[in-house]
């Protein structure tokens, strides 16, 4: 039997449909939300996604600050820019978009924006409070990933999750998150990365596949136990001279083979990809509001 398919665009629509309703609400207050988004270097992949990301602003009724710089840009320039976000009260969230050019340090600039407008999560004063189980702004992805679980109607309680790829961005914060003791938590998790033995036989065991490796074909029907739930949180570009811009996008599962075992499986695109922008929002509507917040 063919799995059914997670809609992730629906969800977010529907998310988006309601912090719609509640940017209106504050700006009968004169707070109107708004978002910088600094892009360093002009990385296709980049690009792409922060032009959506102030895309989706916009068409909720937020403020964004575009801003694009050279990939020859400083860190020391880089600071000053959210230096001066930090301090700016129109700004209620700041992005830097990941990865950044070599000769500028990550963590340092993590580190340097404000925690209370950090609504991607990844400053470290959030991480921590993420994994002690406070309110924290939650790293969109994996906060999306949840978002999806639960409105499914997946049963996270007890459930046998493996996580495959350990990065910061996904798969450590994902598997955090559902170790949590916590109704959107309270799962079992392995997470399998680049130096696991023998990932088929850990995925095997799975009832819920998370695949954050960044590799195609790396999920394949033989490893997925009938009836799981396949999450596919890959978005890698293979060439494909029909398309008009000489690409498509997959996951990191086969989808059309796996898809005949699973339950329930995101797309590529439109899985978890439209839920990641939407936490995005969803964590600046909410700093808007107030300065730090935010549970699953
Ligand atoms: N690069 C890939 N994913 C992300 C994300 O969620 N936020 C930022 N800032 N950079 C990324």
């Amino acid at each position: 039997m063919s799995a059914k398919i997670i809609d992730g665009k629906a969800v977010a629509e529907s998310i988006r449909g309601e912090l719609k309703r509640q940017v209106a609400e504050l700006k009968t207050r004169g707070v109107t939300p708004g978002l910088a988004v600094i892009l360093v270097g002009s990385d296709p992949a980049s690009t792409s996604y922060v032009t959506a990301k102030e895309k989706a602003c916009q068409e909720i009724g937020m403020f964004s600050s575009d801003n694009r710089l050279p990939a020859a840009t400083s860190q020391a320039e880089l600071l000053a820019l959210i230096d001066r976000f930090n301090k700016d009260p129109r700004i209620h969230g700041i992005l830097v978009q990941l990865p950044l050019p070599k000769h500028i340090d990550e963590a340092a600039i993590l580190l340097a924006v404000d925690p209370d407008k950090d609504v991607d999560g990844f400053h470290p004063v959030n991480v921590g409070r993420m994994v002690v189980g406070q309110e924290a702004y939650l790293p969109c992805t994996p906060h999306g990933i949840l978002q999806l679980l639960v409105r499914s109607g997946v049963k996270l309680d007890g459930a046998e999750v493996v996580v495959v790829g350990r990065s910061n961005i996904v798969g450590k914060p994902i598997a955090n998150l559902l170790i949590q003791k916590s109704p959107l938590g309270n799962a079992t998790v392995t997470v399998c990365h680049t130096h696991t033995k023998d990932l088929a036989a850990h995925v095997r065991r799975a009832d819920i596949v998370i695949a954050a490796a960044g590799r195609p074909n790396t999920i394949t029907a033989d490893m997925v136990k009938p009836g799981a739930v396949v999450i596919d949180v890959g978005v890698n570009r293979v060439e494909d001279a029909t398309k008009a811009k000489g690409f498509r996008l997959v996951g990191d599962v086969d989808f059309q083979t796996v898809r005949e075992k699973a339950s329930l499986i995101t797309p590529v695109p439109g899985g978890v990809g439209p839920m990641t922008i939407t936490m995005l929002l969803y964590n600046t509507v909410q700093s808007a509001r107030r300065p730090v917040i935010s549970r699953p």
